[in-house]
């Protein structure tokens, strides 16, 4: 059988991307066009602004990602996309330009669910990997344990009932005026700062369940914060975001371990914008080496917002046939099934 090129287009948050993917697993082209530099100046992605970015971005990143890959529009077999979850105006520029080339070439369409496509970023960095694992999905909007049984099959073992944990990150790195996104400089400067300096709360940690929640822990940030300004006591900036850091490794490391030892797992994997954070994959590591758990991850720039890994998804969907009608619609609340 001939190989199979799906064009992948990704456009539910601030990143418009596109990429051309190769059997599901070979990445011939990935282009990210960020919209980082506008939104820091809000303290963060503003809706309206972003669907207009990706109007003006969409066809020259798409026609970068078909240069790139040396692949002619009509040497594509599919054309996936993003549909949900994500914004809504944002999701629908990605969407409409992917039905319009399905309908155009016909190729068929694939919607991908965007966290799906996190949690198959891993397929792409580690070529052997194989369900079933558990994948802890941390992004800026998500923060989910998951039972991947097999391709297509997620069960959500837990979920955070408040803030995600990138959504932490960057609400306390804008308390700090560290400016967004929050999770890399919080990343940076942490390296300088003493984790055990401050005591912030692990929340849920004894549960026994497989949730988490952020808010407590960002609201305990921000009461330090004040405290310590009406004492005029000065602060340490990389104590504060070490100490931060480490409370939300602590749980997220306890929890994806407990899970694959409970569920009877060899294999943890990470997905989403956080698993790029430093402390996370050096504890995550440390922590899988001793319990004798196989741990994959992305390449950082797999784990945040990019096409490749829908391209991924979707191959997987192209192999059974299972395709997408041209009236399918943005889905900014969609589940992981
Ligand atoms: O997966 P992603 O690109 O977009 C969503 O689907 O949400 O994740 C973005 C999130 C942001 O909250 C950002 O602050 C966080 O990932 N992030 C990090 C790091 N890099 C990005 N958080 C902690 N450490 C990092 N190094
Ligand atoms: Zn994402």
């Amino acid at each position: 059988m001939n190989s199979v090129k799906i064009l992948a287009i990704e456009s539910s948050c601030d990143e418009t991307a596109a990429a051309v993917v190769e059997d599901g697993r070979k990445i011939l082209s990935n282009v990210i066009s960020s919209q980082i530099d506008i939104h820091k100046i809000y303290g963060g992605v503003v809706p309206e602004i972003a669907s207009r970015k990706h109007i003006e971005n969409i066809d020259f990143v798409v026609s970068e990602a078909l240069r790139t890959a040396e692949t002619e529009l009509n040497d594509i077999d599919a054309v996936s996309v993003t549909y949900g979850p994500g914004l809504v105006g944002a999701l629908l520029v990605g969407l409409s330009y992917a039905k319009s080339l399905s309908y155009a070439l016909k190729r068929p369409l694939i919607g991908v669910n965007h966290i799906e496509g996190h949690i198959y970023a891993n397929f792409l960095t580690t070529a052997n990997l194989a369900p079933p694992f558990i994948c802890l999905v941390v992004s800026g909007g998500h923060t989910h344990l998951v039972k991947v049984a097999d391709y297509k099959k997620f069960d959500v073992l837990g979920r955070t009932y408040d803030d995600a944990a990138g959504e932490a990150f960057d609400k306390v790195a804008r308390e700090l005026g560290l400016g967004y996104p929050g999770g890399p400089v919080i990343d940076r400067i942490a390296k300088n700062g003493n984790s055990a300096a401050i005591a912030f709360p692990r929340a849920l940690l004894e549960d026994g369940n497989y949730n988490f929640s952020f808010s407590g822990l960002k609201s305990a940030v921000l009461n330090y914060l004040n405290k310590a300004e009406m004492q005029k006591i000065q602060i340490s900036v990389e104590d504060v975001a070490a100490s931060f850091q480490k409370a939300v490794t602590d749980v997220l490391v306890s929890k994806a371990v407990h899970a694959c030892k409970e569920e009877g797992f060899n294999t943890a994997a990470l997905a989403g914008g956080v698993s790029c954070n430093t402390s996370l994959r050096q504890e995550m590591k440390k922590v899988c080496e001793k319990e004798n758990i196989r741990l994959v991850m992305p390449e950082p720039v797999l784990c945040t917002d990019n096409a490749a890994m829908i391209g991924c998804r979707a191959y997987y969907s192209f192999m059974n046939k299972s395709f997408s009608n041209l009236n399918l619609n943005a889905n900014p609340g969609l589940a992981l099934q």
